[in-house]
């Protein structure tokens, strides 16, 4: 069968990554993708990436600046990969264009951008799928078994508490501009997709959001310096550029109380700005026992801990006897009732990202499923922004209120700077 002409738009720091997840897919004899473009209007970074793609691919794909020079290619699907702000832009194009789109996350920079790519979607009848690698980990997914096959009873209680980071840069300057992302958005919109992910549709959010860390400082640019904040190091080239400190404009944590449909409860800390002991705690209490899970891509292992006992081993696949992992996940994570893997994270990363082009695949091809769709994708980021329009507007706000964007206080100079008010 013919492969599938694909371009990646966006070829930073996440656009390498994920051709790593697509040479990895390539790897494992999986891929029905062939890699015609790289596509940024900072063209070092599309040679970059084309260079990349040419060792681990065995051929270079045409180097692009605009969207409008992939049609001649014969393209069928993007994967876009740019920073957040452009999200809507291009992926609304693209699917006008005809084109199917994988999205990384957030699937747009407001909810009111992320609206536009769902509404987009659904009148163009083309495939959006939001890049959403957090639920994708084994890990994860025996997670969900547990919960779904009633190992711990009805889910009660789940904490989410995250804490660390100081006033160090988190990868990028764009990560702390509100009008750009903001680390809230940024990394909680992968907390909020999971949590939906475990408890279901949330329905209440109360937060307190701050920003405590003003001025931002970015180790890598100092001489000699190494950011910390450099995942699957592809990073420093750009850090090197980024100013040596900056001030930040998004709020960096998040104290929430969020309400699920099912009755559940979140207890949500998200806290970019930590100088003391750093925190990741997630945990799911229910009316039989609870579940302690890792942190994510990390492969460590998950415990249960019922009537006065601990488990935290391969009697874990005991209780969940139909559990099997999707073919893509478990051929590239080599079994598919995996209950704990050890691998680099880089690693990790790209299997993850490979299992994300998978299942694109599988549905251009074949009709198969989106699991994170652009309806998805705007609950995650409306879950995310509810916890900061809560704050503004100092009261519980219901997500309905958020999604249909009839609050939105925090994010309406954001939306009059990209044009969508
Ligand atoms: N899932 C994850 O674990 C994960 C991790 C990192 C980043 N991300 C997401 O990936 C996206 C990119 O992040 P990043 O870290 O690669 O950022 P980055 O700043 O390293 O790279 C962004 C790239 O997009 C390019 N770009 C900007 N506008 C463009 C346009 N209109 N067309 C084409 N290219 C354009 C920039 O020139 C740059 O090369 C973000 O949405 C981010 O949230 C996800």
């Amino acid at each position: 069968m013919d492969k599938i002409p694909l371009a990646i738009v966006g070829c930073g720091g996440m656009g390498h990554r994920h051709l790593y997840g697509l040479a990895e897919l390539n790897d494992s004899g999986l891929s029905p993708f062939e890699l015609v473009a790289a596509c940024d209007p900072v063209r070092a970074n599309a040679e970059s990436l084309a260079d990349d793609a040419e060792e681990r691919l065995g051929k270079r794909p045409a180097v692009v600046e605009r969207m409008e020079q992939l049609e001649p290619l014969g393209i069928v699907a993007v994967d876009i990969t740019t920073t957040p702000r452009h999200h809507h832009t291009v992926a609304v194009e693209a699917v006008e264009r005809g084109w199917h789109a994988m999205i990384e996350k957030p699937v747009g920079l407001t909810v009111r951008a992320s609206n536009r790519i769902r509404e987009a979607a659904e009148r163009t009848g083309k495939i959006v799928s939001v890049a959403e690698n957090y639920r994708r980990d084994p890990m994860n997914r025996l997670g969900k078994a547990l919960l779904d096959a009633g190992a711990i009873g009805s889910p009660r209680l789940m904490i989410h508490n995250t804490m660390g980071g100081s006033d160090l840069m988190l990868i990028t300057v764009w990560r702390h501009q509100k009008n750009q992302s903001g680390v809230l958005l940024d990394v909680g919109v992968h907390f909020t997709d999971i949590i939906e992910y475990y408890l279901g549709p949330a329905t209440t959010v109360y937060a307190q959001t701050r920003l405590h860390e003003q001025i931002r400082r970015n180790i890598a640019a100092e001489p000699g310096g190494s950011s910390p904040r450099n995942p699957s190091v592809v990073y420093e080239r750009w850090q090197k550029q980024m100013p040596a400190e900056f001030e930040a404009t998004a709020d960096d944590a998040s104290y929430a109380t969020l309400l699920f449909e099912s009755g559940a409860v979140c207890q949500y800390i998200e806290d970019h700005a930590g100088r003391g002991q750093g925190v990741f705690t997630r945990q799911i209490h229910g009316s039989e026992g609870s579940l302690e899970l890792p942190q994510d891509r990390s492969g460590q292992l998950l415990t249960l801990h019922k009537d006065g006992e601990a488990i935290c081993d391969e009697s874990l696949l005991d209780l969940v006897p139909d559990f099997h992992l999707e073919p893509i996940i478990a051929a590239l994570f080599g079994g598919d009732r995996l209950w704990g893997y050890d691998f680099p994270f880089p690693v990790t990363d790209r299997k993850l990202i490979a299992a994300e082009y998978g299942e694109l695949g599988l549905a251009i091809e074949n009709g198969g499923t989106i699991e994170v769709d652009a309806a998805q994708g705007a609950r995650s980021v409306a879950l995310s922004y509810a916890m900061l329009e809560s704050s503004v507007a100092g009261r519980a706000l219901s997500m309905d209120e958020v999604l249909s964007e009839e609050v939105d206080a925090y994010q309406h100079e954001i939306d009059e700077e990209i044009g969508l008010v």
